[in-house]
């Protein structure tokens, strides 16, 4: 087995406000910090206490995605002493307060369902279908240019290619007929026992194949605070046993609206020029996602509210959060496409950090 190539030294030296710069020199110096880690918990106490929005603020996004992290390993030996971390683990539980409660905001009333498996599944579905967020993967398919393209790509790198990681902090805190269902779609994201099938192996070939770099996280730089909320809201259910209920609902609602713009993404990189190696990742998803949405809604999501009726109303919630989420890194990429900008913090042609 590799270690997970360390960060390169520009990642660990900048951060976006005094928070994520301080969680830096703390992932950076591991245990030996010279108290350090004590004012980090201060400022992220001062933070909270300012209850301020945060899903657009990137100095809590950044450092809610360094500590989150810590347990995915993508920090390498770095993040091994500090993972258990208790001030860390407490500056976390501070800024996910606020990230929840904003979220919750966010996600607004949902409708609640009798708690059978027919009807949840039938909400979720009329859920989604209702969504009217903007839609990248018909700007994609019809408009985008190869530059906004690899933005795309850039953007999306943060999540795939850790693909369904985040919803396999679920698999544990399920039970039965759940836990089956969950464990059939991961079983498929993570290849069926084919390392080279995995999704996330084929987005890695699907940015080589355009000219990025497929490293992780190569492009955490660029990468809006919104890109890094869509992820950390992620982390922030799996992680949470009393969220076990959302992150189904979250997984529901992200393979419900998946097949359809994957078959846009396929067309819109079609359309620029780029062959099968490129749009093998999208294409893959127009087939899986269309069986995967049957099997989150009824066998997952519906089983789960059949074996406990008290978490329809998370279910609902997080499929509610994920589309909001959608909408609002949607909003964020488009509104600046549509302004001739780029929708990264530096465009791509900036060059390395
Ligand atoms: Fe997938
Ligand atoms: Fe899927």
């Amino acid at each position: 087995m590799t270690t997970p190539v360390l960060p390169a030294p520009p990642l660990l030296a900048g951060g976006r406000g005094p928070l994520s710069a301080l969680t830096l020199q703390v992932i950076g110096a591991g245990r030996r910090g010279t108290g350090a880690h004590e004012e980090l918990l201060r400022l992220a106490a001062a933070r909270a206490a300012d209850r301020g929005p945060v899903l657009e603020d990137d100095d809590v996004q950044l450092t809610l995605f360094l500590l989150y992290g810590l347990h995915y390993g993508w920090l390498g030996d770095l993040g091994d002493d500090l993972e258990w971390d208790l001030e860390l683990l407490q500056v976390r539980q501070l800024l996910e307060g606020l990230h929840e409660a904003e979220l919750r905001e966010l996600a607004g009333t949902v409708p609640v369902p009798e708690p059978t498996a027919r009807s949840v599944a039938q909400a979720l579905f009329d859920l989604t279908a209702a969504d009217d967020g903007p839609s990248l993967a018909r700007y994609v398919a019809r408009r985008a240019t190869t530059e906004q393209a690899l933005e795309l790509l850039a953007l999306r790198s943060i999540y795939t290619l850790r693909e369904a990681d985040a919803h396999s902090w679920a698999i544990p805190r399920l039970t039965g007929r759940a836990k089956a269902a969950l464990v059939e779609i991961q079983a498929d994201e993570y290849g069926s026992g084919h390392p080279g099938s995995m999704h996330s192996v084929l987005f890695a070939t699907t940015m080589r194949g355009v000219g990025l770099d497929d490293t992780y996280p190569a492009y955490l730089d660029h990468a809006p605070a919104v890109v890094l909320a869509s992820h950390n809201t992620m982390s922030l259910l799996g992680l949470h046993h009393r969220l076990r209920g959302a992150v189904v609902g979250h997984l529901a609602a992200f393979e419900m609206t998946s097949s359809i713009p994957n078959r846009y993404y396929r067309d819109g990189f079609a359309r620029l020029g780029y062959g099968e190696e490129v749009t093998r990742y999208f294409a893959e998803h127009v087939e899986a996602d269309a069986v995967h949405e049957q099997i989150a809604a009824h066998d997952l999501a519906g089983a789960l509210a059949e074996q406990d009726r008290s978490l329809v109303p998370d279910i609902m919630l997080g499929a509610a959060m994920s589309l909001a989420l959608d909408g609002f890194v949607g909003r964020h990429v488009l509104t600046a496409w549509e302004d001739g900008r780029s929708s990264l913090r530096r465009p791509l042609t900036a060059g390395p950090v």
